[in-house]
């Protein structure tokens, strides 16, 4: 009987994955139980090219991304620094995206937000950071976008990239109707983000009407991206953004076309999938 069980549960797993084979999920999934493992599981990738690239005496380069979703990425980093060693010393960082205007020093920035999660806790270099500058003066604002895509091209490219997804489904600050060729640049956010950032900032008026953002382009150029989404708040924009068509509409659908994505979800933001609809 138990043996049965056992059988009739591993045909079923393999039908789900058939589904997923045939086509209905256009970008590479990987399911986990609950949002802890996905991340443990991205920050092992991440440690284990950093080592790799400190034992060839190179430089790692990370393109790193900010909101609740990539917390525990940074958490299990941070941990892997302390208890076992990690070295950030070779890692050159590079976040995708900073509001505008905003002080740096601000609660709300994510130059704060990335020195309370992760900087203040590794030994990556202080020169070795790069963020949007949410402080650039208006008429600077071009040149320091041409120069820190310059920058990261100069450097090679970006080895990782991480990323989270908007409920608009925009990656970075990649807002609806950004164009595939899109690069660093000043963008107006959209009413639904600012929806979902007024919290932070004791109400929507406060939100900083614009950011400064890496473009589809900018992140599609990365060698390897993991897209990570957690909660059934986000289940309706993965599934778009996993079996949708591609479409302005949804800029991280462009990531269908990128050779090297993979999707990391927890079962509640993986919910909708087709996979998970067969009765
Ligand atoms: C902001 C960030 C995005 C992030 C998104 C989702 O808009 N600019 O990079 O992916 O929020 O945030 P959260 O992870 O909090 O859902």
């Amino acid at each position: 009987m138990e043996k049965e069980k056992k059988k009739a549960f591993v045909t079923e797993d393999i039908l789900k994955r058939d589904i997923a084979y045939r086509g209905m999920e256009k970008i590479p999934t990987e399911v986990y139980d609950d949002s802890k493992a996905a991340s443990v599981a991205i920050a092992n990738e991440i440690a284990k090219l950093i080592r790799q690239k400190e034992k060839e005496k190179k430089n790692c380069i990370l393109g790193l991304a900010t909101g609740s979703t990539p917390i525990k990425v940074y958490k299990e980093l941070a941990r892997m620094h302390k208890e076992e060693g990690l070295s950030f010393k070779n890692v050159i960082s590079f976040n995708l995206d900073e509001y505008y205007p905003i002080d740096s020093k601000a609660l709300q920035s994510y130059h704060v937000y990335m020195n309370t999660y992760l900087f203040d806790h590794i030994d990556i270099p202080k020169e070795n950071i790069n963020l949007p500058d949410g402080m650039a003066p208006q008429n600077k604002i071009e040149e320091f976008c041409k120069s820190y895509e310059e920058k990261i091209i100069s450097l090679g490219g970006i080895d990782i990239q991480l990323l989270g997804i908007g409920r608009d489904g925009h990656i970075g600050f990649n807002e609806p109707g950004s164009s595939k060729k899109s690069k660093t640049r000043l963008i107006h956010l959209d009413k639904i983000t600012k929806i979902d950032a007024g919290g932070d900032f004791f109400g929507i008026e406060n939100v900083p009407k614009y950011a400064l953002t890496m473009g589809v382009e900018s992140i599609l150029n990365a060698k390897r991206i993991f897209i990570m989404a957690y909660g059934e708040s986000k289940s309706r924009i993965v599934k778009k953004a996993i079996e949708g068509p591609i479409t302005q509409e949804i800029p991280s659908t462009f990531l269908q076309d990128h050779s090297n994505t993979s999707f990391y979800l927890d079962r509640a933001a993986a919910d909708l999938l087709v996979r998970f609809q067969c009765p």
